[in-house]
């Protein structure tokens, strides 16, 4: 058997892992400070949960879904996204009847079956939050609050934010938008792509963001949907500009946004990143007002966002921390190894060589380790019960008690 990672799959070690790491701790702090809670919810669900929520028409149920069947025959997936799910969870642990409002994030993994490149996997790793119960604009201002706080966070400055409204379902909203849009790109049709001619009437409004440059030459020309939407959902939108005005917040307003997932209503947004090379999306969100009627559950407004981690870590890198360690090293394995353990005991970064080599290799690898001090247990310190400590920036050297070189260590750390 020839052992081989699945395509679009990656393991995640060294410096990855540290990155992630940085990201998502960064990420809770910003989160916790606005009061959102960690939800954790399964990788997988039944598919229909995605299939009704984001929409049987899109490409992410359509095209992109890992599929599997229980033993019992039911259709399952593994998880695209994590919005569907976390609004599954509030109706089925009933979480809004004792809230009129609720505030979650969530980290892990999603899954679609994508063409991978730079910054697209098949398993990829999303950030994501998610805000019930507020309909007006006060929390679309939130979560672009929150976004902005967090890039500054990890030093993300070269972000570009972009908005838009989609409109809401009412009758002279989107779908008077659309009608309007088909009409018009009916008049165009043999200037589209293929892929637009088809989908134009389903679909009209993924028209609007296809990269063919014909179809960019079409839509510029078509009827704009921010003049079109209802009152209820132009007023929604022009306050939250004032809004974000107000806050000196820099975005721009780009009619061609409508993001690939029919639950949305009203706001959406995207945060791109020149840097990030093709797949220049770094995360993306907006209002879906819908969803939970979709379910057969009481409407709750709700508006959320998500970030790919696997892009984030492409544009960021740690500050470096130094941390303290020691290396522990000496001829005597049952001694070191107890030294090793009072050290970690007390959260002293401790590392020894398992496979007690000779004093040179020892010191060698603690050399390697970028130990801070490496402690050394030779015959002469053993009798005496004594440590000589030693400080690798200057090469000094100290003799310690062994019952007091813990209490040594930390007093030098404070230092
Ligand atoms: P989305 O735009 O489909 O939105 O995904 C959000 C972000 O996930 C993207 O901007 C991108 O950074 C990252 N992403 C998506 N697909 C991949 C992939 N194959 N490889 C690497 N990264 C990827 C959602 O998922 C919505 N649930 C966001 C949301 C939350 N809307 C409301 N609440």
């Amino acid at each position: 058997m020839k052992l081989k990672i699945v395509k679009g799959t990656r393991d995640l070690y060294g410096d990855d892992v540290k990155r992630f790491q940085y990201i998502e701790e960064k990420a809770r702090q910003v989160f916790s400070v606005y009061g959102y809670q960690e939800i954790r919810t399964p990788i997988f669900e039944k598919t229909e949960l995605f299939a009704h929520g984001v929409g049987e028409g899109t490409d992410i149920v359509g095209k992109e879904m890992f599929l599997l069947e229980d033993r019992r025959g039911r259709s399952m997936a593994l998880r695209p996204e994590g919005t569907a799910q976390v609004v599954r969870s509030v109706i089925t642990n009933n979480m809004m009847r004792q809230n009129n409002h609720l505030r979650f994030y969530y980290f892990g993994p999603m899954f679609r079956y994508e063409q991978p490149q730079k910054g697209r996997f098949r398993q990829f790793y999303q950030i994501g939050a998610e805000y019930f119960g507020v309909s007006t604009p006060d929390a679309d201002l939130e979560l672009i609050l929150i976004l902005r706080q967090f890039f500054k966070e990890i030093q993300l400055h070269e972000i570009s934010f972009q908005l838009n409204t989609i409109g809401c379902q009412k009758s002279d909203c989107r779908p008077a938008y659309k009608n309007k849009l088909i009409e018009f790109l009916q008049d165009h049709v043999d200037s589209l792509c293929e892929n637009c001619s088809n989908r134009m009437h389903d679909n009209p409004l993924r028209v609007l963001d296809c990269k063919n440059e014909s179809c960019i030459a079409v839509t510029s020309e078509a009827p704009k949907i921010h003049d079109t939407v209802c009152s209820d959902c132009k007023d929604h939108f022009s306050e939250l500009c004032h809004m974000l005005d107000d806050h000196q917040v820099s975005y721009s307003v780009n009619f061609r946004l409508v993001r690939g997932l029919d639950y949305y209503s009203k706001t959406v947004f995207e945060v791109f990143s020149d840097n990030l090379g093709a797949q220049n999306a770094a995360g993306g969100g907006g209002r879906y007002d819908g969803l939970f009627e979709i379910y057969g559950a009481k409407v709750v407004p709700a508006i959320g966002f998500a970030l790919g981690l696997d892009r984030l870590a492409l544009l960021t890198s740690p500050e470096k921390k130094e941390q303290k360690s020691v290396f522990v090293v000496g001829t005597d394995r049952g001694a070191v190894c107890k030294l090793v353990a009072t050290c970690r005991e007390e959260d002293i970064i401790c590392q020894y060589d398992p496979f007690q080599s000779s004093m040179k290799s020892q010191f060698r690898q603690a050399n390697k380790s970028g130990a801070w001090k490496v402690l050394i247990l030779g015959e002469e310190e053993l009798k005496a019960k004594q440590v000589s400590v030693k400080d690798m920036q200057d090469g000094q050297q100290t003799v310690v008690e062994l019952s007091a070189v813990v209490g040594y260590l930390k007093k030098s750390v404070a230092n």
